[in-house]
C-alpha cells in the first residue's frame, strides 16, 4: 500500500515484488476467426500461429466453445482473437465514439506506412491519414469486426520524448483538476509540414 501511494504521488513506476518484461499478447473478438486470420494475412502480413479451441472456458469453466486464433505480428507481438458462435452478435460500448478504443502497430519509417497506406487503398479499405501527432504519425482504418487499426511511424527526437515525459505528471496533475486539455505539449499538435506553402 506504501507503494502504491508512492506511484501516485510521483507518477513514477513503483517498487514491486516482481516485475512484468512485456505484452504477452492482446485478445478481442471476432465474427469469423478464418476471415480474421485471411485479412490480417492480407493486409498486414500477419502469420497464423496457433489456435486454442475448447467447449468450455479455461479459466471458468464455462460452457462456450469458442476458437481462439493467434497472429504473429512482428517483434515477438501477439494479437489474438475469439470467435463465440453461440453468443449475441458482437457490439461496441454505444457510449464511447468509434475513433478511441484501437490497436496501434508500429512500421518502421514513412515510406513504409506509405506504402501501407496505398496496399490497404488498392484493397478497397477506407484509411485515414498520415496524421501528425509530433512524435509519430499514423494512419487509421478498421478490421472486418469493426476493431479501429492504426499504423505508426515514429518520427520523435530524443528531446522530444524527454520534453514529454518531464510534462507528463504536471499534464495529468493538471487534467485530473480541470478536465480542460492542459497544453504543456501544444507543438505536437501543430503539423510542420502544414506551415509549408
Ligand atoms: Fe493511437
Amino acid at each position: 500500500m506504501a507503494d502504491m501511494r508512492v506511484a501516485e504521488a510521483s507518477g513514477g513506476a513503483a517498487t514491486l515484488p516482481f516485475t512484468v518484461t512485456r505484452i504477452h499478447h492482446v485478445a478481442y473478438r471476432c465474427r469469423d476467426a478464418k476471415e480474421t486470420v485471411d485479412w490480417y494475412a492480407r493486409t498486414l502480413g500477419f502469420r497464423y500461429t496457433n489456435a486454442f479451441a475448447e467447449d468450455h472456458v479455461p479459466s471458468t469453466g464455462a460452457y462456450d466453445p469458442y476458437m481462439h486464433v493467434f497472429l504473429d505480428c512482428g517483434g515477438g507481438n501477439v494479437i489474438a482473437f475469439f470467435e463465440l458462435p453461440n453468443q449475441p452478435e458482437m457490439g461496441k460500448d454505444p457510449n464511447t465514439p468509434a475513433w478511441v478504443q484501437h490497436l496501434a502497430f508500429e512500421v518502421p519509417d514513412m515510406a513504409a506506412l506509405t506504402a501501407a497506406k496505398a496496399h490497404l487503398e488498392a484493397l478497397g479499405i477506407d484509411v485515414l491519414g498520415p496524421t501528425y501527432h509530433g512524435i509519430f504519425r499514423s494512419i487509421y482504418f478498421f478490421d472486418p469486426n469493426g476493431h479501429r487499426l492504426e499504423l505508426a511511424c515514429n518520427i520523435g527526437t530524443p528531446e522530444q520524448y524527454a520534453e514529454l515525459e518531464r510534462v507528463a505528471g504536471p499534464m495529468l496533475d493538471e487534467w485530473s483538476q480541470t478536465k480542460q486539455a492542459p497544453t504543456h505539449a501544444q507543438w505536437l499538435h501543430v503539423d510542420p509540414g502544414s506551415l509549408v506553402e
